[in-house]
């Protein structure tokens, strides 16, 4: 089997809708076919949608990668898809993590930052940009993450228990709780 890699940048045809659950509805329902399809294909990476542009990442088999490629390619709800990287790949860097939410909006924002760019423009970024950008969304997936209120998402950990809704309402639960507890000590003091 000859792994590949590839990243490329594309346009939203779309305009952005309110989000629902932190993630822009179209890009939701792409995660949603992605998570679907490309653990099926042995296809792993990130998607980053931000300044209505995406920037995706993919890992795999050669064959599976051009067949997927090909299907995103014609996909209407982008335009002007531009391949940044496509190489061969000794080995897998992001296994065992498939399609998840990230919060990642301000790594990237720091990071244009510091390349002294103001906005997210994936389509001009030079190779030492998609490298960073890749590390980032490969950073993020290692320690987790959680929804956010900028759409985007990247690979994450195959049979995840709790969606990132559903573990900031555990969050916010036991924050309640425990408030309830020493407000609750206070007044039998
Ligand atoms: C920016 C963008 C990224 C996409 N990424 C993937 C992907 O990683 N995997 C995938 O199967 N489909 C992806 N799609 C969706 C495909 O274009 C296509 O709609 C989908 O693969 C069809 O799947 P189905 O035949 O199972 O319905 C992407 C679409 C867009 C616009």
């Amino acid at each position: 089997m000859a792994l590949i890699r590839m990243a490329y940048a594309s346009e939203a045809t779309f305009s952005p809708q309110p989000s629902e659950a932190g993630v822009e509805p179209n890009v939701a329902r792409i995660l949603m076919v992605s998570r679907r399809n490309n653990p099926r294909r042995g296809i792993v990476g990130g998607l980053y949608y931000g300044n209505n542009q995406f920037f995706q990442y993919l890992e795999g088999d050669e064959d599976a990668i051009r067949d997927v490629y090909d299907v995103i390619r014609k996909d209407t709800r982008h335009r002007n898809v531009k391949t940044l990287i496509m190489e061969p790949l000794s080995e897998v860097t992001f296994s065992n993590w498939t399609m998840k939410y990230v919060p990642m909006a301000e790594d990237v924002s720091r990071l244009l930052k510091s390349e002294g760019l103001d906005r997210f423009e994936p389509a001009k970024f030079s190779d030492r940009m998609c490298e960073k950008m890749i590390g980032l969304i490969r950073n993020a997936s290692e320690t987790g993450g959680y929804g956010n209120r900028v759409a985007m998402g990247t690979a994450g950990p195959v049979g995840e228990v709790f969606t990132p809704g559903v573990r900031y309402g555990l969050v916010a639960a036991g924050v309640s709780l425990v408030a309830a507890l020493v407000i609750g000590g206070v007044l039998l003091l």
